[in-house]
């Protein structure tokens, strides 16, 4: 007799999925429908890893607000390092007679945590008969701009911000003050009918889509600082100051966890952490670079024969 075996053979492929917290232990991880991650935080000085990334979750608003100073957050980022926030429009309206009869004008002074994003940002103006100039607030360092003059909205291009009734420019990088201000060339009397107003701010260049409506009356897009005009805009953010090199000196201050690498930040002081190739997760928690999660087991039978 034969003895015949028949073996079978059984792969199972277990996808386990753990559910990872992107805060510290304790500490509140979303705002309203906002992920909070570490090395962000609010409340107790052990949820944030630097003063400066303290941010303040206001329950006072329905939905909840999310606040960097009054600064609202839209989202972070941990992938690109990046925070995307409501920021101020600068805005300069006249009345039929050319008298100015409001404005707003805003300054941003960012912590060593932040930078304005220059490769998300571009400083943006709307108008037809607008000279709009961005600097460095308190010590100028530089001043440039950009400036739109039209004759009626018939020349416009709508969906795109060309020169016409809309004007954009890229801004420098390692930018960490701004301030925005506005001049016209006419008081806007040869184009009060269609545009009374011109506006200048920075723009998540992913966000903004320039529209005839837009010349008549700007709103900008939620979320708003306070109630003013605000559109939204990309800060970069690093862990403050230190190069990796002088971080890893000071293995109680360094930001990142197991399984990471860290990364000089380009455009000037600080620097980031990432997982690992094939981990994956909040690089700023000490274990929170997981390796994939993978299980793979077979289950070998043998039959033996009657
Ligand atoms: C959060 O809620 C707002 C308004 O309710 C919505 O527009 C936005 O897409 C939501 N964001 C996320 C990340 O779910
Ligand atoms: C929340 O916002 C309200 C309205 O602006 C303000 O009065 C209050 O002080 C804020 N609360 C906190 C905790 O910041
Ligand atoms: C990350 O950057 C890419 C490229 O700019 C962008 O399309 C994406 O929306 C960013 N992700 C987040 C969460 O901001
Ligand atoms: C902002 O720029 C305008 C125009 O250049 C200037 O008059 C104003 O003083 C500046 N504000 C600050 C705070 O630097
Ligand atoms: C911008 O407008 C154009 C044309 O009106 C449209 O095709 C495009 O999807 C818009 N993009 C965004 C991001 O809204
Ligand atoms: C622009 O529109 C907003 C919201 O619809 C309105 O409150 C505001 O008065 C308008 N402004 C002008 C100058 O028409
Ligand atoms: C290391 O960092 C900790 C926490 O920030 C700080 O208290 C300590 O003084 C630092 N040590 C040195 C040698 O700089």
């Amino acid at each position: 007799m034969f003895l015949k075996s028949l073996i079978c053979l059984f792969p199972w492929l277990i996808l386990a999925t753990t559910e990872t917290s992107i805060a510290k232990a304790g500490c509140q991880d979303t705002c309203g429908n906002i992920s909070i991650p570490n090395p962000f935080g609010v409340g107790e000085p052990h949820c944030y890893q630097q003063s400066g990334l303290q941010l303040v979750c206001n329950e006072s608003f329905n939905p909840p607000k999310l606040l960097y100073g009054n600064i609202p957050l839209v989202s972070i980022s941990l992938l690109n390092g990046t925070m995307t926030v409501g920021l101020g429009v600068s805005y300069y309206c006249y009345d039929r007679a050319g008298e100015l009869s409001d404005w707003q004008t805003w300054t941003f002074t960012l912590n060593e945590n932040y930078y304005f994003s220059d490769t998300r940002n571009k400083f943006t103006a709307i108008g037809c008969d607008t000279n709009a100039v961005m600097s460095d607030s308190f010590v100028e360092i530089f001043k440039s701009g950009c400036m739109s003059v039209c004759a009626n909205e018939r020349s416009v291009v709508e969906g795109s911000c060309s020169g016409i009734g809309c004007c954009q420019t890229a801004i420098p990088k390692g930018l960490k003050t701004l301030n925005v201000s506005l001049s016209s060339f006419y008081n806007h009397k040869h184009s009060w009918d269609f545009n009374p107003c011109s506006y200048a701010f920075f723009a998540d260049s992913e966000q903004f889509n320039f529209s005839l409506p837009n010349l008549l009356n700007f709103t900008g897009m939620e979320p708003k600082i306070d109630n003013y005009i605000s559109f939204p805009a990309v800060f970069d953010w690093v862990i403050g100051l230190e190069t990796c090199e002088e971080a890893k000196r000071n293995w109680t201050s360094y930001a990142c966890g197991d399984n990471t690498d860290c990364a000089n930040y380009a455009n000037g002081p600080g620097y980031r952490c990432q997982c690992n190739q094939g981990y994956e997760g909040n690089p700023y928690l000490i274990d929170g670079c997981q390796g994939n999660k993978y299980f793979a087991s077979s289950f070998i039978g043998i039959m033996s024969p009657a």
